[in-house]
């Protein structure tokens, strides 16, 4: 990249940095109209990187262990005892690897029976903390497995049950006292969501006839939901669960399915004969004998909260790839804009917009059903283009193997890549500042681009640290279009050390003076992200232990003199990465998810690593939500 100034991504990376002759100037700053960073802004005081066995905070916080893998969700249930595990038992625990989180209040003096919307509250002492379970690592889980290669290939048929009942969703009440947040395990919202929940599938795609199975030959009730990654919230009080990496639950070789097409779709999501064997106990897990059942994974899952007796729908309308998560713009009278991001190398970011308009008084949940879907290309010039993925517009014909709209959204990303979408860094979460209004995406790494494949928004060839993009929708500060089809867009930062010697590897954060950003405040590969009330950029990382210190969260401004330089506030265990930042209402507690704790090399049950967070010779280093509060009870990050 650096060899060759006069190439035109070249150029305009080193534009839109603002790295020009004349130097040291800030990042482009079109979201900026001079605000500047409220006082004590970010006044903590920041950790070193590490890397070792436990979680580290700010002096002044604290945290509380809230909920681990295998804590009872139950009043019933007992103190966790790993041998004494069961698919029953495991069913009514909180499930493996957490990820999103959703702090969804409550209003006091309210139980489900009353069937109350509780949408507007703002209750930052008693809510529902809703947490997907991403994927399970049965050498980390049960004695016995050498490692986690040989460990995914031969699971006994009572291991995969367990699997499949800690994957999924919980949905658990908590409050705070005066000793810390605790689960209410009487309440009767606590519920699990799991591989084998009947789900609903609803939107263009429903019912079609690449979606029907043996069991299902209405192609609208699937069992289950799996590899939920991120996910976002509605305005209505319900959750969206993405779906992201399904294609390891499968086995069987795609050249034995019969369709060529649907072979070819297979392989896009990296079905194959090595995956995991829950094909070997359950047929559907095996696409030699069940074809179609990949095809109703994928989506995006909406989930009511408030009524545990609801059924999860699958939103065909959202598209159909490793979805990392949708998060929502919604304004009173206008349409919904969604965002969600591709989680893979070389995929793309996408927009949602719904057909009907939002009305804070009306029924809304249709909203999310029927509309448009977008796929994004960035442009070299900083502008960019909301490309709509609709049967029978440009390319999306029968030439291409597109014969109804279902066909374009369950093949998205082939819709996405003829349309001329712009192949991304891996997109993961995409989130709209509330403050500033503009739309931030975390692309985590591409380690695969190379030279041929730049273009001015994926500006290195070898990306290992990932880097952020900011989307500035027409409009003014704080009151943009998100409904627009064409954006301008900025890189908002390079992860990786900003010292680092190769010039193509090294990160740029803010003004470029060396004095701008401590040795302890640069990271690699942004994954999660959440704004906190002063519109402060939150980033969760997974991949750090790659540069040599932990996984951990990194606040920055994204307006002002401190725009996009981070300031280091967590640090995970050894092998973990954090996931879900999601802060109450009132700012005062910012719940994380420490997922998959020693899960480092050679680290097995019968022998880990370490054993966070409970440091027993009994038990096993369990994925767990922490919650973080600063001391003295104000708002976190202050
Ligand atoms: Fe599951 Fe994209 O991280
Ligand atoms: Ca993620
Ligand atoms: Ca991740």
């Amino acid at each position: 990249m650096s060899k060759n100034p006069r190439n035109p991504v070249r150029r305009h990376f080193i534009k839109t940095l603002g790295l020009a002759a004349g130097g040291g100037a800030a990042l482009l700053t079109a979201c900026s109209s001079g605000h500047r960073s409220a006082e004590k802004n970010l006044g903590f005081a920041e950790i070193p990187h590490r890397l070792d066995a436990r979680h580290h905070l700010p002096k002044d916080y604290t945290a509380d262990i809230l909920l681990r893998w295998g804590d009872p969700i139950d009043a019933g249930g007992d103190t966790f005892k790993p041998a004494a595990l069961t698919p029953a038992e495991q069913q009514r625990r909180f499930g493996y690897n957490n990820d999103f989180i959703a702090f969804m209040p409550l209003d006091s003096n309210v139980g489900p029976a009353e069937g109350l919307r509780h949408s507007c509250s703002h209750n930052s002492r008693s809510g529902l903390l809703c947490v997907n379970h991403e994927y399970t690592l049965p050498h980390l889980m049960f004695p016995g497995y050498a490692d986690k290669r040989s460990a995914g290939r031969k699971v006994s048929a009572e291991h995969v049950a367990i699997e499949m009942a800690a994957c999924g969703h919980s949905i658990v009440e908590v409050k705070k006292t005066d000793e810390g947040w605790r689960p209410v395990l009487e309440s009767a919202y606590n519920r699990r969501i799991t591989v084998t929940t009947p789900m609903e599938i609803v939107g263009p795609a429903a019912g079609d006839p690449r979606l029907r199975t043996s069991a299902d030959p209405s192609g609208r009730r699937p069992v289950g939901t799996i590899a939920n990654c991120a996910g976002g919230k509605t305005p209505w009080g319900t959750l969206l669960i993405a779906e992201e990496g399904f294609g390891d639950a499968f086995q069987g070789n795609p050249d034995k399915v019969a369709d060529p097409a649907e072979a070819r779709n297979h392989r896009d999501f990296g079905i194959g004969p090595d995956n995991r064997n829950w094909g070997d106990h359950h047929s559907r897990f095996d696409i030699e004998r069940e074809p179609n059942e990949p095809n109703r994974f994928g989506w995006m899952v909406e989930i009511d909260p408030y009524d545990p007796t609801s059924t999860p729908r699958k939103l065909t309308a959202l598209g159909r790839f490793e979805h990392e998560g949708f998060t929502l713009v919604a304004k009173p009278g206008q349409l919904i804009a969604a965002y969600g991001g591709d989680d893979d190398e070389h995929q793309f970011v996408y927009r949602f917009l719904s057909s009907g308009r939002y009305e804070t008084q009306a029924d809304n949940r249709q909203l999310l059903s029927e509309g448009t879907l977008y796929a994004g290309r960035f442009d070299q010039d900083g502008s960019g283009r909301w490309l709509p993925l609709v049967f029978g517009l440009g390319p999306l014909t029968a030439d291409n193997g597109f014969h109804s709209q279902a066909d374009v959204l369950i093949d998205a990303r082939r819709a996405a890549t003829l349309l001329g979408a712009t192949p991304m860094d891996r997109p993961e979460d995409v989130q709209t500042n509330p403050v500033n209004d503009c739309t931030y995406v975390m692309l985590t790494k591409n380690k695969r681009r190379g030279e041929d494949g730049l273009n001015a928004s994926n500006p290195r060839p070898r990306n290992s640290a990932g880097h952020v993009l900011e989307i500035v929708p027409p409009g003014t500060q704080g009151n943009r279009d998100h409904t627009s089809d064409t954006f301008r867009w900025n890189l908002f930062l390079l992860g990786g050390n900003p010292q680092a010697e190769d010039p193509a590897e090294r990160g740029a954060y803010g003004q470029q003076s060396a004095g701008d950003i401590s040795p302890d405040g640069w990271f690699a590969n942004p994954d999660n992200v959440a704004f906190d009330q002063r519109g402060n950029m939150w980033i969760a990382t997974d991949g750090c232990e790659d540069f040599g210190f932990h996984d951990g969260l990194w606040a920055m401004a994204t307006e002002g003199e401190g725009r996009a330089i981070p300031k280091h506030f967590f640090g995970c265990p050894l092998g973990a990465e954090v996931c879900g930042p999601e802060f109450t209402p009132d700012g005062t507690t910012l719940f994380v998810a420490v997922q998959h704790p020693a899960d480092s090399r050679d680290s097995t049950f019968d022998e880990p690593a370490h054993r966070w967070p409970d440091n027993d010779p009994e038990l096993p280093p369990r994925p767990s939500v922490v919650a973080i509060r600063r001391r003295d009870g104000g708002p976190v990050g202050s």
